[in-house]
């Protein structure tokens, strides 16, 4: 096989864009332009947005801040033109956010209330057209701190999730953290709460709150003085925490409906979970722990996915996530692995090896010595320590490949890796002080997602090839790459290509954040194309690419993070003003927001 497969969507890759330059930049022949922003009004009620102006009330009827996952799923009949977006927002910058002066528990309340999740409907006159979103649509929606979320699985009703406020321990108010996402094959979308941990005031002296990172010192953005839960310190209290860190799971398209949290897939920094059909009809869903030294995991569900495309079905299928099997990886090299930065590829020329899948849970029933199922649950960390898993460069996306059911795991970067007493590099984490990252394929065996074996191969070391020997590109030339770093969020288009946004390139290789294509298959593997690069200070995040339309879409996640209010380090989306100093009447603050790309004339709308 020569070349691999092309897509609709050709483009000439951009050059990598000084981390200083605070613009959106696409290829030659394609423009961009927001499709929301942050502070856009979602319902009929809800105030226009104005900075100078901005409360709690307002925010909560508004686009929330840092959008991360994002997916656009068609109306049933709208011929293209209807669809309905899911957007997580999962933190705030409350400094470039809100002018000096506001009264602390306001920030408070604009900052819980700009947090969340978001679903909003699109429309489009015709397919080549831009989406624009619609103010006041039917399933228009926020999920705010106070929304309740259903808890499935084995921690359900336990001892260790009930509150004072929640006896039954089976009802859950609010969602944080919120990072990748997937969307399942019923057409419900899968968010991940990860850094859960920050918004919590904990004694800090459990093995668990220890594991998770709770600790007693205050929270940077101070909730708990408004949320006595929020403080597990505070009596009825004490398992508020064991209550975050899940798979949230949504239905966009029923605004009555109930979120649910599915303990089942575990308790840890879930930075997104991503679902396939294994030949069998049973659903699969793999997650990485986002942490330094942490795990990866499978699930695989109990019953068979329901295909007859019902309203009956889809309210089945949306319980397969509440029973089943899980398990966490073991990775195993075959050669001697690269421990010494020196760039030398492993002694029989790739990083590769077997892998196992360990049982956790298998049929709702805990494999764990001395622990309960609900015990595995919510603390599946300190589960997962016991069976001895590798500990991975902190795996972020982990996203099977829907055309071959190979997966991919996003390793964005360990700079601790094998520095001091830390665990040291081993071949699947091959580099001490990993500062780029890379990127880890798997084939279940037998092509069968279920498996409990797998092999495993590096489709990438990541770096800037022009200075960092240690790059690897599955055997294609280094420099003829795009330069890349810190993989992140991973996404597929329809002919099998896999694309890759990141997070954290300027302080690793000094470009601007970007979003690159990969080929997988054929004699230019390993090729690296960058077709887009974010604001300065921001992330690229909940990639969608729609080769066949010859669109792309990415939120832009905390643009000019870095800066000050009265000294913005960007004013994207909206370049309003020449100057950096905020004035009323203008919007002259970053918004992070979702983009759409599509082909045009290269210039700022
Ligand atoms: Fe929120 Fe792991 O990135
Ligand atoms: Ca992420
Ligand atoms: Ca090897
Ligand atoms: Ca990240």
């Amino acid at each position: 096989q020569k070349r691999g497969p092309r897509s609709n969507l050709k483009f000439t890759p951009i050059r990598p864009v000084d981390a200083l330059v605070d613009d959106f930049t696409v290829p030659k022949g394609f423009t961009w332009q927001p499709i929301i922003r942050w502070g856009d009004p979602l319902f009929r009620e809800s105030p226009v947005f104005d900075v100078f102006n901005q409360s709690e009330a307002a925010q909560q009827l508004q686009f929330g801040y840092n959008c991360d996952y994002t997916d656009i799923l068609d109306l049933p009949g709208s011929k293209g033109r209807r669809a309905v977006m899911f957007v997580n927002h999962e933190y705030t910058n409350e400094p470039i956010m809100v002018p000096p002066g506001l009264p602390a528990a306001e920030v408070r309340g604009i900052g819980r209330a700009a947090h969340g999740l978001t679903v909003v409907e699109l429309e489009r006159h015709n397919a080549s057209k831009a989406w624009k979103y619609v103010q006041g649509a039917p399933l228009n929606r926020r999920f705010l701190l106070d929304t309740p979320y259903e808890l499935t699985g084995p921690a359900a009703g336990s001892d260790l999730v009930k509150t004072i406020d929640d006896p039954a321990g089976r009802t859950i108010l609010g969602t944080l953290g919120n990072c990748a996402g997937g969307t399942t094959p019923w057409g419900t979308i899968l968010s991940g709460e990860e850094n859960f941990n920050g918004y919590f005031v904990s004694p800090g002296t459990s093995a668990s709150d220890r594991r998770y990172g709770l600790t007693a010192s205050p929270t940077a953005r101070g909730w708990e003085v408004d949320q006595p839960r929020l403080d597990t310190r505070n009596k009825g209290y004490q398992n508020e925490a064991n209550r975050f860190g899940y798979i949230v799971e949504v239905d966009p398209f029923d605004r009555t409906s109930t979120p649910k949290k599915h303990s089942m897939l575990g308790r840890f920094k879930h930075e997104g979970a991503n679902v396939i059909v294994a030949g069998d009809g049973r659903v699969v869903a793999y997650s990485g722990d986002d942490e330094r030294f942490d795990y990866l995991y499978k699930f695989v569900s109990r019953n068979r996915m329901d295909t007859a495309g019902t309203p009956a079905a889809r309210r089945k299928n949306m319980t397969l996530l509440s029973e089943g099997s899980l398990y966490v990886a073991r990775f195993q090299g075959n050669s001697a692995p690269e421990i010494d930065g020196s760039g030398t590829v492993p002694t029989d020329g790739a990083f590769d090896g077997v892998g196992e899948w360990l049982p956790l849970i298998v049929n709702n029933k805990s494999a764990v010595p001395g622990m309960s199922a609900a015990e595995v649950a919510v603390y599946t960390r300190l589960a997962a320590d016991k069976v001895g898993p590798t500990k991975m460069d902190r795996a972020e996306d982990v996203e099977p490949n829907p055309l071959t059911g190979k997966v991919y795991v996003a390793c964005t970067n360990n700079t601790n890796r094998g520095v001091g007493a830390n665990s040291p590099a081993d071949e699947s984490n091959p580099r001490t002080a990993n500062r780029s990252g890379h990127v880890v394929e798997i084939t279940e065996n037998g092509g069968d997602q279920t498996s409990a074996r797998f092999t495993w191969n590096l489709l990438m070391v990541c770096g800037d090839p022009a200075n960092d020997p240690t790059v690897y590109f599955s055997g294609f030339p280094a420099q003829k790459v795009s330069p890349i770093s810190c993989p992140d969020n991973l996404a597929f288009d329809s002919v099998g290509n896999l694309w890759i946004s990141t997070d954290g390139q300027p302080g690793t290789i000094g470009y601007c954040d970007g979003l690159f294509q990969v080929t997988l298959e054929g004699e230019e593997r390993g090729k690296v194309e960058q077709f887009l690069a974010v604001p300065r200070d921001s992330e690229t995040c909940g990639p969608i690419i729609r080769d066949k339309e010859r669109h792309v879409f990415v939120a832009v996640q905390h643009p000019g993070e870095n800066g000050v209010w009265g000294n913005q380090t960007s004013l994207f989306p909206d370049y309003v003003t020449a100057g950096s100093k905020p004035r009323r009447g203008d919007a002259a603050v970053p918004r992070p927001s979702v983009v759409q790309v599509l082909p045009g004339n290269d210039k700022r709308p």
